[in-house]
């Protein structure tokens, strides 16, 4: 049993390393024109346009874009409003905190960050959370809630909740162990696209040696990001992990989770997991690598790269960069690990945001007390893209323990 869910996720490790990455993805559009249901309902959803009466999909929990096709129809993406202006924060009891966070939590409650009263700061419980959500896809989208009941281990909930959140109520997510530095209001904005997705590079080995030591070549982080409510990545994310847990459901529940936990690469990071980063990861690149959509790349820029900003991918394939390492990429695929590996400034596509690997690393050389930077006083160069930092105080046990 174990060895075949892990099976899995060694074919989704070879997906990011981008050797069959276009294999699944003609899988999933495959799928997609296989599954034009006649028997479709044609009740209303609660899309705006309600004169439309439309196809609406069948629940049907062993197509995947079923699954992704019914969030968008019920959750209907806007992508002319702004990123709402939340800050979410939870955990299993917010009176009693892994020793140092509430100092953390504070931070991000504090005038300094939450200026002008724009920002609004949230800290519930995981229960509050869990009832949130659950009120409206049991709604909606009743298999999204009975996946997330299915879940056996409080880290699988926990980390499937935060992507639920954010689809539903759209701001940004923070663990109660993530120090903020930069204020919120300082955080690159585009001038040429409204930003609605946010990531940041958790994780870019640039070493012959890299599958050693980590499960993907470059990963994004799932401890802080922001995304737009009912935006279609995490739509996408979302269906993902619902279809897995649906048509893999008994291998799920056979596993030993907090055995299985144990074992981690070089970044903590489980090497099997179904809601973790490395799954937000593959889905990124799903999502931007989608051959139906047109996603342009509208800047990348890169440590000694002489071209500095504004080019796009094409360029980017034909100019030498001898020393980026990690698994061939396949001539076809457009975005992999090396469209943002060794940035040094945020990488846009479309309206999502790259934001490079000391944006939630810092340097590593500043001292204990560092401050927020309330006058942004670090405005220049790579150090000005420091944003925040994991502080690394909630071991998985903990929260388990709750
Ligand atoms: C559903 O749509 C079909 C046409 O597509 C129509 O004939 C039928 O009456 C509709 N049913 C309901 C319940 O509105
Ligand atoms: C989150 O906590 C705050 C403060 O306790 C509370 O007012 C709010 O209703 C809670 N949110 C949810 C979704 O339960």
């Amino acid at each position: 049993m174990r060895t075949t869910i892990q099976d899995i996720f060694r074919t989704y490790k070879y997906f990011i390393s981008a050797t069959v990455g276009l294999i699944i993805l003609l899988n999933i559009v495959f799928q997609s024109s296989n599954e034009l249901d006649p028997a479709s309902l044609n009740k209303t959803t609660r899309s705006k346009s309600t004169t439309t009466t439309t196809q609406k999909p069948h629940q049907y929990l062993r197509n995947l874009q079923t699954i992704e096709s019914r969030l968008g129809e019920n959750f209907p993406y806007d992508p002319t409003t702004e990123i709402e202006k939340n800050i979410w924060q939870f955990w299993s009891d917010v009176k009693s905190l892994p020793n140092g966070c509430g100092k953390l939590i504070d931070i991000f409650k504090s005038d300094d960050n939450l200026k002008d009263g724009e920002w609004t700061h949230h800290l519930n419980s995981t229960e509050e959370i869990l009832e949130l959500v659950s009120t409206e896809l049991i709604q909606y989208v009743p298999e999204v809630q009975e996946a997330l009941a299915i879940l056996p281990h409080p880290r699988l909930r926990y980390e499937f909740l935060r992507y639920l959140l954010i689809f539903i109520k759209g701001g940004l997510y923070a663990d109660i162990d993530i120090k903020l530095f930069k204020p919120l209001r300082y955080w690159y904005e585009s001038r040429y696209e409204s930003n609605q997705v946010y990531l940041m590079i958790e994780s870019d080995y640039n070493d012959l040696q890299w599958e050693s030591l980590y499960n993907r070549r470059l990963a994004f982080s799932n401890s802080l990001f922001m995304c737009k409510s009912n935006h279609p990545f995490l739509a996408k994310l979302i269906a993902k992990i619902t279809y897995i847990i649906h048509t893999k459901k008994e291998h799920i529940l056979s596993i030993n989770w907090d055995e299985q936990f144990k074992i981690v690469d070089a970044n903590n990071e489980p090497t099997v997991s179904i809601t973790s980063q490395s799954i937000l990861t593959d889905m990124l690149f799903d999502y931007i690598n989608d051959a139906n959509k047109e996603h342009i790349l509208i800047s990348v820029s890169r440590e000694g790269d002489p071209e500095t900003n504004v080019k796009n991918i094409e360029n980017h394939e034909s100019s030498e960069f001898s020393s980026i390492y990690g698994p061939e990429v396949p001539e076809n695929l457009k975005y992999s690990y090396k469209s943002f590996t060794l940035s040094v400034a945020p990488t846009q596509i479309d309206d999502i945001v790259i934001l490079p690997y000391i944006s939630i690393h810092g340097m590593g050389d500043e001292d204990e007390d560092e401050q927020l930077d309330v006058e942004n006083s670090i405005n220049e160069g790579y150090k000005k893209y420091y944003y925040a930092k994991s502080m690394h105080l909630t071991p998985w046990t903990l929260l388990v323990n709750n």
